[in-house]
């Protein structure tokens, strides 16, 4: 094992990175659709006179623009063909949605790229862009219940969001392909997408690059094919519903090595250009210990594949739990053999992945757990007692900076982190052991493939320990001075 601290510092550089830039509001504040448009659909004048438009946001308090209202998504199947020379990537997304309202037309999200054609259920369908909205009117109107299927052809050169606050998310091209990566937000520089943790889907996904390249994603690998001369298709498929932020691409020149746990495919991938022995591929091949350790206190992995990624780019400072195969930035290892950014992406897969975020400011739920994991690793491997971890955060937590709702500056901070990872282990010195975990396994358990919220946390720690903790949530999430220690 490495010293804690390397990890620590290197989540530090990202931070300091991220913290750094300052300026002006990025894609986020762009303005929030219009409710002025028509109210009517195409079937005005018939009973379908009250279809209207879906909202162009889904209302998160920190990302208003982000998602969309009106439709629920069930699949994005993707076939995206990208070639690293012109670093041109162009797409079909065919996405299968049911409408919640009676619409006249609806929103997706997308950065960039230009529109070629859109279908919906087959008929074409008029779009219109505005910001990173992307606005498709089909032939009729859809009625509330009704499920369909638009598909959007798109290509240009895609290009990352950038954010003052929250670094370059999205759409990267990199020395040898490209990185689609970030949070809160990405999938919407490379496909149309309701880009909102609340809408989770399933996803197929098709890339086709130079053969000499790799094309990584999430999920169960499907096989390469060839794609005519010089170009091989790869396909992934993430059965499990995925917040659309978890959806990734890796496009590059990787050793992959592929095997099986506990009977569902694992898959690894390092740059080719890093040792097989150096400290980031020895760290991700502790991926399947580090998973069944993980299961044994958080109840069962919740997808059919496992994995991890090892990208080499200066500009990713940070690792992400995409599902099934979080990416690592190479940082992570460069002092050495690194376990703990493995099991905090791990325990992820929990916290965050299966169970996700209805709304940002609860980010605690997804930083906090997996943070604790990292104390747990350590205390498993006899590097650190969890105790201890407690006790040295807390000496040194700025209790002004609140775990929930931190403002958006602040999504990534230490309040969200390791005051986080506070609040989890309070909750346990406070209901003990076995109901601590019983709590874990109920939420991990009733909400797989779903999302929550705090109250709803709060509401199951009620429930499973007997007790009423308003004021323990208030003090540990949001109080302005140091809690009691429980106890
Ligand atoms: N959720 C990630 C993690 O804790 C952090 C992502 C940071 N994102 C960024 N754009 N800097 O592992
Ligand atoms: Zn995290």
């Amino acid at each position: 094992m490495p010293s804690r601290s390397a990890r620590v510092r290197a989540v530090a550089a990202g931070l300091a990175l991220v913290a750094t830039l300052a300026g002006c509001p990025d894609r986020s504040a762009r303005p929030v659709a219009d409710p002025a448009g028509p109210s009517v659909g195409p079937g005005a004048g018939t009973a379908a006179a009250s279809f209207a438009p879906g909202a162009a946001g889904v209302g998160d308090p920190y990302f208003p623009s982000y998602g969309n209202g009106g439709y629920d998504v069930a699949n994005y199947r993707l076939a995206v063909r990208y070639d690293p020379d012109s670093k041109r990537l162009s797409g079909t997304a065919t996405i299968t949605a049911t409408a919640t309202a009676a619409l006249s037309r609806f929103n997706l999200d997308l950065v960039g790229l230009t529109v070629e054609s859109a279908t919906v259920d087959g008929a074409p369908a008029t779009t219109a862009r505005d910001g990173a909205e992307l606005t498709v009117t089909p032939a009729a109107g859809l009625a509330r219940g009704a499920r369909f299927t638009a598909r959007i052809r798109y290509s240009g050169i895609p290009r990352p969001v950038h954010s003052p606050q929250l670094g370059d998310n999205g759409f990267l091209s990199t020395a040898d392909g490209a990185i689609a990566l970030g949070e809160p937000e990405s999938a919407s520089t490379w496909f149309p997408v309701n880009d909102h943790p609340q809408d989770k889907a399933t996803y197929d996904i098709e890339v086709t690059v130079p053969a000499d390249l790799v094309a990584l994603s999430n999920g169960v690998p499907g096989g390469t094919v060839a794609a005519g001369a010089g170009w091989t298709t790869w396909r992934w498929s993430e059965r499990s519903p995925m917040a659309s932020y978890l959806c990734t691409l890796v496009i590059g020149r990787y050793r992959i090595e592929r095997s099986e746990h506990g009977g569902k495919p694992m898959v690894l991938a390092v740059p080719s250009n890093l040792p097989s022995n150096g400290p980031a591929a020895r760290s991700l091949a502790a991926t399947g210990t580090i998973v069944d350790y993980l299961t044994s206190q958080f109840g069962p992995y919740p997808f059919d594949s496992y994995g991890g990624i090892v990208v080499r780019d200066k500009r990713i400072r940070y690792a992400l739990e995409t599902q099934s195969r979080p990416v690592y930035g190479e940082v992570f290892f460069d002092r050495g053999v690194n376990e703990g950014v493995i099991a905090h992406e791990l325990a992820h897969q929990w916290f965050g992945d299966s169970v996700s975020l209805s709304r940002w400011s609860d980010m605690w739920l997804n930083e906090g757990f997996a943070t604790y994991a990292e104390w747990l690793w350590a205390e498993h491997t006899g590097e650190r007692r969890v105790q201890e971890s407690f006790d040295t955060q807390y000496a040194r937590t700025l209790w002004s900076k609140p775990a929930l709702d931190p403002g958006r500056a602040d999504l990534f901070g230490m309040g969200v982190y390791q005051r986080g990872a506070l609040v989890v282990h309070a909750l346990r010195m406070t209901v003990g052991d076995e109901k601590f975990f019983a709590i874990l396994r109920a939420w991990t358990t009733e909400r797989r493939d779903g999302n929550g919220t705090t109250a709803d946390f709060q509401a199951l720690a009620e429930r499973i320990s007997g007790r009423q903790l308003d004021r323990f949530f208030a003090d540990w999430l949001t109080g302005t001075a140091a809690p009691p220690i429980p106890g």
